[in-house]
């Protein structure tokens, strides 16, 4: 998407043909600043302290990682040692033990001489794939917009979105934003509901810094603003993303997110989730059980940073000293609170039934 009218992606390799280029979200909205990774132990530093984020993101990140490391030593031990150091970055996200299994499954066979220039193929290929998977998730989402518009001719049409699934979690346009960018460009009023999303801030901080860039209109609202929002008739389709949905479609997703479906759910506002196929777990059944729950730092909710006035960066507690925090990244909506799952093959049921309609390949004894 779009950084001050330059397309640009979240993840590259430079000129030098080997070092990978990201940019340092823990700067934006302020700083647009990108990084270079060098080596496997910046790029799991990338991925566990943040500077990228975002499921798909966290898996094409770990993929680059693994090519960083066999640039060093392509044998059997470092690849396995690779995996290891990256698997453990995140929780949540399956994404990332997808993209690795996918490195490890592509690479494991090859003499080591053959390595890396395969890795940094096999990279690649997931990094593009994960574009065509958002814009396709893009399409489908579209005609649920358009659908939207078809019933209020000539008004805007709202959508809240929670956390940051746009182009900055993904490689390029983004989960839940893609059908927000196509309708957009194809001329459809549409406006979106930010929601911060504390503790880090992820809607305030990086969707709205994305919509402001293309020029999409948009609110910021504090978490708690949604179910006020659905109850006077404000929001006509929730469009959210997920770190992992199980097989029979429970979805995981930033914190937060479960309370909204219960608010969607109450005021009979559909609620999607935008999908890509390598966030399925096809592994695990009962989200609320099986999903493990990443907690990180308790400073990340005691502590707050922004900008002042005169521009500098500062970062200031706002609980009072001894209270203690807790800290729980993301939360599960159980499937019958979705409306629909949106993937690139189309939308479905958040059930098993839904979801091997569209992915029969993955029904059991084929
Ligand atoms: O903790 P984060 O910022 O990595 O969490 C991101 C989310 O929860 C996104 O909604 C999810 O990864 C989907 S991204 C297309």
């Amino acid at each position: 998407m779009n950084v001050a009218g330059t397309p640009r992606r979240t993840i590259w390799v430079e000129s030098d043909g080997w070092s990978v280029g990201i940019i340092d979200q823990t700067r934006l909205p302020h700083g647009f600043v990108t990084l270079r990774l060098t080596d496997v132990g910046e790029a799991a530093h990338a991925i566990s302290a943040m500077l990228v984020r975002g499921a798909p993101l966290i898996g094409a990140t770990a993929a680059y990682g693994v090519c960083l490391a066999l640039r060093q030593d392509a044998s059997d031990a470092a690849l396995d040692r690779a995996y290891e150091t990256l698997v453990k970055t995140r929780p949540t996200a399956i994404n990332l033990r997808w993209a690795l299994d996918a490195m490890r499954a592509h690479l494991a066979p090859l003499k080591p001489a053959d390595r890396v220039q395969a890795a940094y193929a096999k990279a690649k290929a997931i990094a593009d794939e994960d574009v065509a998977i958002n814009r396709a998730i893009g399409e489908h989402g579209l005609g649920l917009i358009r659908a939207a518009a078809k019933r209020r001719p000539g008004e805007t049409i709202n959508v809240l979105t929670h956390c940051n699934a746009g182009w900055l979690a993904t490689v390029d346009w983004g989960t839940a934003t893609a059908p927000i960018y196509l309708a957009h460009e194809a001329g459809i009023k549409v406006h979106v509901w930010v929601d911060e999303t504390r503790p880090r801030n992820q809607g305030a901080s990086l969707t709205a810094w994305e919509l402001n860039n293309h020029g999409v209109p948009h609110t910021v609202i504090v978490d708690n603003t949604g179910g006020h929002l659905m109850q006077h008739g404000q929001v006509d389709l929730c469009f959210v993303g997920t770190d992992r949905t199980t097989a029979q479609g429970d979805v995981c997703n930033k914190i937060g997110t479960y309370l909204k479906a219960l608010a969607a759910k109450d005021n009979g506002v559909p609620f999607y989730v935008c999908l890509p196929s390598p966030s399925i777990d096809w592994t695990i059944n009962d989200g609320m059980k099986e999903v493990p729950i990443e907690q990180r730092a308790g400073d990340e909710v005691s502590r707050i940073t922004g900008r002042t006035d005169d521009g500098r960066i500062e970062t200031v507690t706002i609980t009072p000293q001894g209270s203690p925090v807790a800290n729980y990244a993301f939360d599960v909506t159980p499937a019958r609170l979705v409306t629909g799952l949106v993937t690139e093959r189309g939308i479905c049921a958040a059930s098993r039934d839904g979801l091997l309609g569209l992915f029969p390949e993955r029904r059991p004894n084929r």
